[in-house]
């Protein structure tokens, strides 16, 4: 099997390659990735050497390129994206450019080379805001509040189409969100966590009670493999950890877990059309393919903290990369 893994240098690509090179002996692996600033080779120093693992610095949207590789892999999986929301709000189009125009021309090459399966990795984030007590299902409407929850929906509604008008084998993985090593140090875990250990306070969102579901960043790569190969086409697959917590109890966590207070939170004024609470329901994914997350999060939050700690030349070079801010 050959996999055309896109954005593979990121946080969750780099772990799904890593993933699928020890789990399937008999796959070999061809990372496209453009090295935006969030992407970094570095976070794949320990596979780099393996001979199944090739790597192609490109862009998803150069259609030659895209459509010279989908001609020799079997299967393509998605991760390239442009992924943090506050930059969305502040630059959009670049999100529609990568998110949607790419995802499109990814979905064109790899149809008109008939492609076995290709997988788009989404993000809960498209089904809005669960205010009311509920779960997000398969079935829930999308309704995105960011500009790039919007570009993700869009993206997931042509890989819909390509499966409805041409028949196309695609799947969809939605999963919420996730924490692990090698988080670009703008999302919530690291950026924090770097701030505390350069003596600066921790910015938290309007009154901190926003709610997301965690899940380790292990548990979303060996799902979106199981999907890969036992999901059926046409389908959308949530992935979830059941493990809701406001940005406060995860801050406190992260102060307690760097000896700290507090007096270290400065509230800010909220993020514009900040999603109150995601939470989302891995029903359809247990009962048809039996996956369930295995990383307990007491577990994964310490490994996790414990990884920025003493990875912090990891954290400087990733921030002192082009275009990183
Ligand atoms: N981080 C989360 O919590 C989360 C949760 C659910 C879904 N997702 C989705 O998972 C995917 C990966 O997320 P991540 O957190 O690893 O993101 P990331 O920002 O860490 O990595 C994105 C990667 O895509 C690459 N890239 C960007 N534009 C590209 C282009 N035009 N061509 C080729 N490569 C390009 C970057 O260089 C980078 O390596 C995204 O599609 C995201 O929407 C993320």
């Amino acid at each position: 099997m050959k996999l055309l893994v896109t954005g593979g240098a990121g946080f969750i690509g780099s772990c799904f390659i890593r993933h699928v090179l020890a789990k399937h002996k008999d796959y070999e692996i061809i990372n496209l990735d453009k090295l935006t600033y969030a992407g970094n080779l570095e976070n794949l120093n320990d596979i780099k050497d393996d001979k199944r693992y090739s790597f192609i610095k490109g862009d998803i949207l150069d259609y030659d390129l895209v459509y010279s590789i989908t001609k020799n892999v079997d299967c393509v999986v998605n991760f390239a994206a442009e992924s943090h929301v506050d930059r969305s709000i502040n630059s959009p189009d670049i999100f529609i450019e990568t998110n949607v125009k790419g995802t499109l021309n990814l979905l064109e090459c790899s149809y008109k080379n008939k492609i076995q399966r290709f997988l788009q990795v989404s993000t809960d984030e498209v089904y809005g805001s669960v205010d009311d007590g509920g779960y997000f299902y398969e079935t829930t409407p999308i309704n995105p509040n960011s500009p790039y929850s919007a570009s993700k929906a869009s993206a997931d509604m042509l890989t819909r189409a390509y499966f409805k008008t041409y028949n196309m084998p695609t799947l969809i993985t939605r999963c919420s969100n996730n924490y692990g090593p090698y988080q670009y140090p703008e999302k919530l875990i690291p950026f924090f966590i770097n701030r505390l250990l350069n003596g600066k306070k921790v910015p938290l969102y309007g009154d901190g009670k926003n709610v997301r579901d965690w899940l380790y960043v292990y548990d979303h790569t060996e799902a979106i493999d199981v999907v890969l190969n036992k999901g059926r086409e046409g389908e959308v697959y949530n992935i979830g950890g059941h493990n809701e917590k406001t940005n406060f109890e995860i801050t406190k966590l992260i102060l307690d877990m760097t000896g700290k207070d507090e007096t270290q939170i400065e509230y800010v004024k909220d993020r514009l059309g900040h999603d109150r609470r995601y939470a989302i329901s891995n029903d359809k994914i247990k009962n048809e393919l039996g996956w369930e997350p295995k990383v307990k999060f007491e577990d994964g939050i310490k490994l996790t903290v414990e990884w920025y700690l003493s990875n912090r030349d990891w954290i400087n070079s990733t921030l002192n990369k082009k275009g990183a801010q």
